[in-house]
């Protein structure tokens, strides 16, 4: 067994400290920055061992926020790191200028749910409330109710097959040629200064299936903290646009019982079968007949997902598979938990139980590894890499 108290361990020796402010790098060797949607897991992680240190991992994300509300999805911190990890300019001095799945809400509520501190819900509130609305303002252009993305890294999945489309790349390609296509497109996010609707416009704009997913969860959690804060016409806001967006993922991203991402201005689906199609679980936006057919026949199908260590990232049937491909097949934790939690949504005891084991006996076989080999469970990637606690919070 991975012994709980390993994974706060792995957790304490990731921190690091910076005047006031205090963060958890995803991996020290690979990894030593502060990254946003790895902050939220490391909160959820912490929020069950040391309750002032998940706090304080929000409050050093919360510290960076810009003034039009968005929350970056890299902080570096620390000038001083030596590191092999690249220090990518991303036209701002110390963080991107991108953002990454919003778990923000979700991770503050898991505070909240442990010691019910509302002072702290007070304190983040506001920086919550301007994220969330920079989300639906500045990413919805064509007010369509769904959230789009402006380069495939605010994902949190860089290479993942699903974004082959949009950046006019084949399904079989090296990582050499993605990261060289998504740099150009950093430099066009930096040249249109992050201005969103003007570079999705031009230049890349996926509206993808995890993102909206998450965005429906936490925008209702949201509406949770905006009540308990005594917002409570914020709360009926966020419970609307929750409502719309889950509306609008049903009608232009559904098509016989699978939801694919959509890209451009006509939203067009990418009818490529990744983890993604089990997003909607964790968002609850599926009927129970919907959930029980989506499982069957893909999650269950030995052909498609379940592998030896579930879950790969892509399906076997794509050509884009690659066992040791980055996002283009192997398993990772992050992704094993969002479908673990979405099977619980829907009464899937079982199968949500099948999923920690896979997990346990990843990190059991390879390590706190940052990503696996569904096929043969040899892990790969960055070393002591925080994701694999997050096998804590799959109770
Ligand atoms: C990789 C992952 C991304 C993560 C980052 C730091 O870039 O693709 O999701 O946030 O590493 O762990």
């Amino acid at each position: 067994m991975v012994k709980t108290f390993n994974c706060f361990e792995l957790l304490k020796a990731n921190r690091k400290r910076r005047g006031s402010f205090q963060y958890t790098v995803p991996s020290t060797d690979t990894y030593p920055y502060q990254w946003l949607w790895d902050s939220c897991f490391h909160t959820i992680i912490l929020s069950h061992f040391k309750i002032n240190d998940a706090k304080k991992e929000i409050f050093s994300l919360l510290s960076k926020q810009l003034q039009n509300g968005m929350i970056p999805h890299m902080i570096y911190w620390d000038k001083t790191h030596k590191t092999n990890f690249p220090r990518i300019s991303w036209g701002k001095d110390g963080i991107s200028t991108i953002t990454q799945p919003p778990m923000l809400a979700f991770a503050v509520w898991q505070v909240f749910q442990k010691d019910k501190d509302i002072n702290f819900l007070k304190k983040v509130y506001s920086h919550l409330y301007h994220f969330y609305r920079y989300l639906l303002n500045e990413r919805d252009p064509h007010d369509k109710h769904l959230i789009g993305i402006m380069n495939p890294d605010e994902s949190g999945e860089d290479n993942s097959p699903r974004f082959d489309l949009p950046l006019n790349l084949p399904p079989v390609q090296t990582l050499e040629e993605n990261t060289k296509r998504r740099f150009k497109l950093v430099a066009q996010n930096i040249e249109c200064k992050f201005d969103a609707p003007f570079c999705m416009r031009n230049f890349f704009w996926v509206k993808d299936v995890p993102f909206n997913a998450i965005m429906v969860t936490n925008l209702n959690l949201l509406a949770k903290i905006a009540k308990q804060t005594g917002n409570s016409e914020d709360a009926v806001y966020f419970t609307k646009q929750a409502e719309d967006i889950s509306t609008a993922m049903r009608e232009l991203m559904l098509e016989d019982g699978i939801f694919y991402s959509t890209y451009g201005n006509d939203y067009k689906k990418i009818k490529v079968k990744t983890w993604a199609i089990f997003a909607p679980l964790f968002a609850k936006i599926m009927s129970p007949q919907e959930a029980k057919k989506l499982v069957a026949d893909h999650l269950l199908n030995k052909d498609e997902f379940w592998t030896k260590f579930p879950v790969p990232t892509t399906s076997l049937k794509e050509p884009s598979f690659d066992p040791s491909g980055f996002w283009r097949g192997p398993a990772w934790i992050g992704t094993n938990w969002f479908i673990y939690k979405g099977l619980l949504n829907y009464g899937f005891r079982d199968e949500a139980e099948e999923i920690k084991k896979s997990s346990l006996a990843l990190i059991q076989k390879s390590g706190f590894r940052e990503y696996f080999n569904p096929l043969t469970g040899e892990g790969l990637g960055a070393q002591n890499f925080t994701w694999g606690a997050l096998v804590t919070d799959m109770a």
